[in-house]
């Protein structure tokens, strides 16, 4: 039987974007199943609690039964090692985004040698977008219906509801 290829798309998803969601739509055709790994960073505050940020991916690919919503706390590779993968998915949006990526992706393999990072390029709609200019965006009465989900507008409009 052919082994079925499993992906991991760790982060912090506060909230999810179209940008992640394009990738992750990119990311099924090439691996069979996508688990995407929520971060839980003790250091950082998010907007959205840990449930929430689930409770929203769970809900955008609520009709996608190849992605599974879950998450980690600590280092990624020791995720990785739970669920039986060694590969996981980020995007790269632009060269900015290349120095600390390449840097995550080879401390990783350093940590755990049969680790592989694969990037993946979103589409060219979303290679400006983040989750933080969208959280500025909304915190300001601003509205960008086009770059997330409506279950994230909603959270978001309610969240910096006055
Ligand atoms: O969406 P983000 O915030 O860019 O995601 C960053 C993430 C979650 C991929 C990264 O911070 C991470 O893997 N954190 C877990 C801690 C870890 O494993 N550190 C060692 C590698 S740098």
């Amino acid at each position: 039987m052919k082994k079925r290829r499993s992906a991991v798309y760790p982060g912090s998803f506060d909230p999810i974007t179209n940008g992640h969601i394009d990738l992750v739509h990119r990311a099924l055709k090439i691996f069979d199943d996508l688990t995407i790994a929520v971060l839980v960073n003790p250091k950082k505050t998010p907007l959205f609690s840990l449930q929430e940020r689930m409770e929203i991916i769970k809900e955008v690919f609520k009709h996608e039964s190849r992605v599974k919503v879950d998450y980690f706390e600590g280092l990624l590779i020791d995720f990785l090692k739970k669920k039986k993968s060694n590969i996981v998915i980020r995007g790269l949006r632009a060269v900015s985004d290349f120095e600390l990526e390449f840097q995550m992706a080879l401390i990783n393999r350093k940590l755990s040698p049969e680790f592989e990072t694969f990037f993946m390029v979103p589409g060219l709609n979303y290679t400006f977008l983040n989750s933080s200019v969208i959280k500025e965006i909304y915190s300001f009465g601003g509205r960008a219906p086009d770059l997330v989900p409506p279950i994230v507008e909603k959270y978001l409009i309610e969240r910096f509801k006055k």
